[in-house]
């Protein structure tokens, strides 16, 4: 018998276990629902937006938000749960599209301009297709979605070629076939195979051969993902509780899919651009004197940098929005003297509040005032302990109560503190056995656009940490309108990019973690969370130099880059270990601050459609899936930054073996030497190889040995990248020219992005962008700048043009509008030829032949 024909016995015991578990259900919603399996549609009526079927007593509504992305919500009983969702956004959750309904013998449906959407009669099935036939995802057969104790089930096939990524920030493998995962945040060390961790995203993308689509299940409470471990070619994913209600996102460009989600639940702000520099952190830099021991070394090695943080210790007591009168004794001129030295910086401030009445603790007596703590069943304060001892919880999910939270940041921002840092918001509670609150303590919704209820931590538990950050960005632009927040936060929900930062947590300082947090950026990154880093050097132990160096040298490609450590490790700033190490570590950390003007495009880029700074291959190169192994979506140590930096690690990078990089098919160039990467030999064909006289000798691709102090990165051909003079801070204006380096390659271009850094007047026009294209002629390579958008005054006067493969000094160079040639210089060792031109606001052409 094989495993499929066995579900529906397993079924019929899981529905007598489910009633009759159901009397002592855990939980109220649980003890309500009766155990229900769709089996057969038993009505249905078209609506102008979708369908509205009946299965025996349960409900489905599919309605199309747009043509490519399906709402799906699902009762076991005759009503719908409430429609509100703390993820997507109001615009989009309610967005609509007209369809046409489509119904036959077998079916019933509609269409979208892009989507045949079918509920099979029975057994009924959800069968979602193109309009060209093909299948794109379909409900299991034999394996209908379930209702029982409390939560659901639902069962989609999982084609052999199908791979699947996101869900935030799970480790094990970077593709999550063939592993079953549970959402519920935790606070616990990545460790290599830990299940769950900080974040919920419920959201995954499904690849394969020649389909792909994304699918976000909408529930907060502890959900859970099976991508095969329990069947063999079906997936499934379910809740203990709570509404079944998810959208299908087609692609079938896994790029699209990423900006769908991110159009249902939001796009990252555009961050502080100081926020993209170096950052020093460890727990904890205290006194004073230690933090500008830290700050005075940064400059004197001539580190670049911009942030530095202080850790719990900064506090009195370790109560979150204090500072200690002894360690910190003029704490205002202490931040401005870091300023004056163009730091920022950056302070915890965790959500769990002193639980000290009556002894000038503002942020507890007032939010015992106002009512603003999570409650025990009994009505009474949940008290539990945390880092400053006995501490009570804010009730994220009462908007007065954020109001309340976000005003606590004022002091500080009087006192010129950058950015905030929300730790410990899964949240983590050290006594109590589950090392979170109980799930029956007591939540009060008051939020426009759902209904005022209670709700249990069961329900509430994977979004405090999204409402936790909400509150602290909200509260921050009331209290600084014209100035971007900067909040990092460690636990999150979907939607969670909509606040800013996150990093992956407590890791350690080993190789395998600087492996893992490639991974773990990279699915974040496809889970809608662009801003994202990993502590450089680990958290846990202390680095042996080889370790720091390399991670110092990975993290300068990833969004955040930040140092950090634990208390009691070894001192972990990028001059331990020597001047030789240091020298590495500050060449990349000088490389991160002269591609600042491309990162910051990047980050620009997110703001608008949501794509990650870091991308696995697969995004920029789909194409990788449809070979019949497709090996290449496992590589999970190579990545890309943006759609033109190609960053290649050692696959282990504590081995010495030469390895092989893999490079997406098209023309490469290597960022440090400026030449082109000779393409690698085609790979013989399985008949080639049955065909071949025994000792033929295929031509094997070229192989790298790693050395320490080169990290293989490549640049796209037809790329066009903008870099800056080296700075030391992003306080510093650059002196120098723009640099833009022409990678000559198919549909060459690129592009830039500036403003003021720091504020919104951006959003006024205040901004600067420009594209570029590139494209060769038989000996000749042709520049063009479009006309810039924004108003925008550019630090630069000149900019300096590097054409790559240029094979000699010789060149005839015209610039529309200029009656002299530029200057321009050969540089023999790179094959790229320089020129200098003054400043290209408006249309211009650079044209360069050889002579
Ligand atoms: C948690 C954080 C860590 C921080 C420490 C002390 O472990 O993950 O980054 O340093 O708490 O606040």
């Amino acid at each position: 018998m094989t495993g499929r024909h066995r579900w529906p016995v397993l079924f019929a015991a899981l529905l007598t276990l489910a009633t009759i578990s159901a009397a002592s259900a855990k939980t109220a919603s649980a003890a309500a629902q009766p155990s229900v399996m769709l089996e057969a549609v038993t009505g249905s009526q078209p609506l102008p937006n979708g369908i509205q079927i009946q299965a025996g007593p349960a409900q489905l509504r599919i309605t199309a938000l747009r043509d490519d992305i399906i709402r799906v919500r699902i009762a076991p009983g005759a009503t719908l749960p409430e429609d509100a969702s703390w993820a997507v956004l109001p615009a989009s959750r309610t967005s609509s599209v007209d369809v046409q309904p489509a119904q036959d013998a077998a079916s019933v449906g509609f269409r979208t301009a892009s989507l045949d959407v079918r509920v099979e009669r029975s057994p009924m099935r959800l069968v979602v297709r193109d309009l060209a036939g093909n299948i794109i995802s379909t409900d299991a057969l034999g394996r209908p979605t379930t209702f029982a104790d409390g939560g659901f089930t639902v069962y989609k096939d999982m084609p052999a070629d199908e791979h699947f990524f996101g869900l935030g920030d799970k480790t094990g493998t970077f593709d999550r076939r063939n592993q079953a995962y549970t959402l519920w945040n935790t606070d616990v060390g990545p460790q290599e195979a830990v299940d769950p961790l900080y974040k919920s995203i419920p959201f995954f993308l499904a690849i394969g051969r020649s389909r792909a689509y994304g699918i976000f299940l909408d529930n907060t409470w502890r959900t859970w993902f099976d991508f095969g471990k329990q069947a063999r070619d079906a997936y499934a994913f379910g809740a203990e509780g709570g509404p079944l209600d998810y959208y299908l996102i087609y692609g079938p460009d896994p790029r699209h899919i990423v900006e769908g989600y991110t159009w249902l639940t939001g796009k990252p702000p555009l961050p502080p651009l100081w926020s993209l520099g170096f950052q020093q952190s460890r727990y904890s830099y205290s006194p004073e004197s230690k933090v500008r021991e830290i700050a005075d070394r940064l400059r004197a090695d001539r580190i670049p940098s911009d942030v530095l943080y202080l850790d719990i210790d900064y506090q009195y007591r370790n109560r979150p929005f204090t500072v200690d009168p002894v360690k910190f004794p003029n704490f205002p001129e202490f931040v401005s003297d870091l300023h004056t030295q163009k730091f920022h910086l950056v302070v915890i401030t965790d959500l769990h509040i002193a639980h000290v009445a009556n002894q000038g603790y503002m942020p507890y007596d007032t939010g015992h005032a106002g009512d603003h703590f999570v409650k025990n069943p009994d009505g009474s304060e949940f008290v539990g302990v945390v880092w400053p001892g006995p501490a009570v919880f804010p009730d994220f999910t009462r908007a007065q109560t954020r109001a309340w939270w976000g005003n606590l940041y004022a002091q500080f921002v009087k006192d010129g503190v950058d950015g905030f840092w929300n730790d410990m918001n899964e949240p983590s509670v050290f006594d109590q056995p589950t090392q979170t609150m109980p799930l029956d303590t007591v939540h009060r919704i008051d939020e426009p656009g759902f209904a005022t209820r209670t709700a249990t931590h069961a329900e509430i538990h994977n979004i405090v940490g999204l409402e936790n950050p909400r509150a602290t960005y909200d509260g921050l632009l009331k209290l600084r309108p014209d100035e971007r927040p900067f909040v990092l936060t460690r636990a999150s929900y979907a939607g969670g990019q909509r606040y800013g930062f996150t990093w992956t947590g407590d890791n350690s300082s080993t190789w395998n973690h600087l492996r893992l947090g490639t991974q773990m950026i990279l699915n974040l990154g496809l889970s809608g969370i662009s801003f994202v880093g990993d502590d450089i050097g680990g958290f846990n132990g202390s680095p042996p130099p080889d370790l720091l160096t390399r991670w110092i040298e990975i993290g300068a490609f990833n969004p955040l880059y930040r140092d950090h450590t634990t208390l009691g490790s070894l001192p972990q700033e990028v001059w331990v270990h020597g001047p030789q190490q240091e020298a590495i570590r500050r060449r990349y950390i000088e490389t991160r601050y002269r591609l600042l003007p491309y990162i910051y495009t990047l980050a620009d880029e997110a703001s608008r459609t949501g794509l990650p700074l870091d991308r696995p291959l697969f995004l920029e190169f789909p194409e990788i899936f449809a070979s019949p192994t497709a090996d290449a979506d496992s590589i999970d140590t190579e990545f890309l930054l943006g759609p033109d930096l190609l960053i290649a690690p050692p696959p282990f990078a504590e081995m010495l073996d030469d390895y092989t990089v893999f490079y997406p098919k098209t023309l490469w160039y290597d960022f440090w030497t400026g030449l082109k990467v000779p393409p690698p030999p085609t790979p013989p064909t399985i008949t080639e190889i049955a065909n071949a006289a025994p000792d033929t000798k295929f031509p094997e691709p070229p192989k790298i040995h790693p050395v320490l102090d080169v990290l293989p990165v490549y640049v796209r051909g037809g790329s066009i990248l903008p870099l800056q003079p080296l700075i030391q801070s992003t306080d510093e204006t650059p002196d120098g020219p723009l640099e833009l380096r022409v990678y000559p390659g198919p549909d060459c271009k690129g592009s830039f992005y500036l403003d003021d850094g720091h504020t919104f007047q951006y959003q006024h026009g205040d901004f600067l962008r420009q594209t570029f294209t590139c494209s060769s002629e038989s000996n000749a390579v042709i520049v063009h700048f479009d006309a810039r958008k924004g108003s925008y005054a550019p630090w630069w006067k000149n900019i300096e043009v590097v054409i790559y493969d240029w094979p000699s000094a010789g060149a005839d160079v015209k610039l529309s509008n200029a009656s002299t040639p530029p200057k321009t210089t050969y540089d023999v060792a790179s094959h790229a030829l320089h020129i200098l031109i003054p400043d290209a606001a408006s249309d211009t052409e650079l044209r360069i032949k050889g002579q």
